[in-house]
């Protein structure tokens, strides 16, 4: 990186600090609003993708970009693409269709906050501007780098990737699922974009093969149990301190890892999922103390 973002041994809190502020000031700059009618769904697009989240897809593209020296600028490009396709893919998931969420981020959801069809448009604007943002040449020199980052982000969030993992969700609510399904619905409704997160940095470097299936190992395993954490959260978290409702997965009948195999049982599997997440990362050594510190985390938080 021309100027580091943070040293090797940073603590988390701080590294997400940075990483929210820096990244936060790409999307201001891609988001800004234009004089026309259109603003309203520019509006619409920065109170979701710029509202209090975790940023910790934003660290995952960071984290693993400073392992092979990408460009900070680059890094960060990438980091503002993949926070609004996630951005996107919360307001869509809260909309009545589908979860009908009146809060997330600690606010009201989009639908609330604007309407149905505004809500819906912004999920549609951040999409698209995402892959804007990948094809940007400020995101690489190489168009054939840019082109992978873009057939990479296209794969983990559409239909065979987030997109389908939240269709075969919405059918958990109305079917039984075994625990077998609902570990592919999670990995790819989740896993899929903390998967492209944790690469991109290989991508961006062009990495030795070798290098690249060790995040890959290490987020396939690290998306899981997210999802289980935050089925978790749904069942022992707050509101207040989620920032978005509780109880909503058993309020639907909703087979989750926690429904089927308990609380405690889903908290012991997603405890060894993220000590697997972590041996992957054995060959980086040292210097992926911060990706390590984010699989903790993962299974530790309280949001
Ligand atoms: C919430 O993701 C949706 C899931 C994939 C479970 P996060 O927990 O990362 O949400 P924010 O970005 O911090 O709001
Ligand atoms: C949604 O999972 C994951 C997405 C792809 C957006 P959830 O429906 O469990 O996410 P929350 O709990 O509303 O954040
Ligand atoms: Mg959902
Ligand atoms: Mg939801
Ligand atoms: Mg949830």
């Amino acid at each position: 990186m021309t100027e580091a973002l943070w040293t090797d041994g940073v603590p988390l809190a701080d590294a997400q600090a940075i990483a929210t502020q820096l990244t936060d000031a790409v999307l201001d700059r891609f988001l800004e609003v234009p004089p026309g009618l259109e603003a309203r769904v520019y509006e619409a697009m920065r109170y979701s993708a710029l509202a209090p989240g975790k940023r910790l897809r934003a660290v995952m593209v960071l984290a693993g970009s400073r392992l092979f020296g990408v460009a900070q600028r680059s890094a960060l490009q990438v980091a503002a693409a993949i926070e609004m396709v996630h951005a996107y893919s919360l307001i869509h998931d809260d909309l009545p269709g589908m979860d009908n969420s009146d809060l997330r981020r600690g606010r009201p959801t989009s639908h609330k906050a604007f309407d149905e069809a505004t809500a819906i448009l912004a999920g549609d604007g951040l999409l698209t501007m995402a892959f804007e943002v990948l094809a940007d040449p400020d995101t690489h020199g190489s168009p054939s780098v840019r082109c992978e980052l873009v057939a990479a982000l296209a794969g983990a969030a559409g239909a065979a990737g987030m997109v389908g993992g939240q269709m075969i969700d919405l059918i958990a609510e109305r079917q039984p699922l075994d625990i077998g399904t609902i570990s592919r619905l999670q990995r790819m409704k989740t896993g899929a974009l903390i998967a492209f997160s944790c690469e991109a940095g290989a991508i961006l470097a062009k990495a030795p093969h070798e290098r690249r299936l060790a995040l890959r190992g290490y987020a396939h395993d690290l998306g899981l149990a997210f999802q289980i954490a935050d089925d978790l959260l749904d069942v022992e978290g707050s509101a207040e301190e989620a920032g978005k409702p509780v109880g909503a997965d058993a309020a639907a009948g909703k087979a989750t890892f926690v429904s089927i195999l308990g609380v405690e049982r889903a908290r012991a599997q997603a405890e060894l999922l993220v000590d697997q997440a972590v041996a992957h990362l054995d060959l980086f050594e040292q210097r992926a103390e911060l990706l390590r510190q984010v699989a903790r985390f993962v299974i530790d938080r309280r949001t």
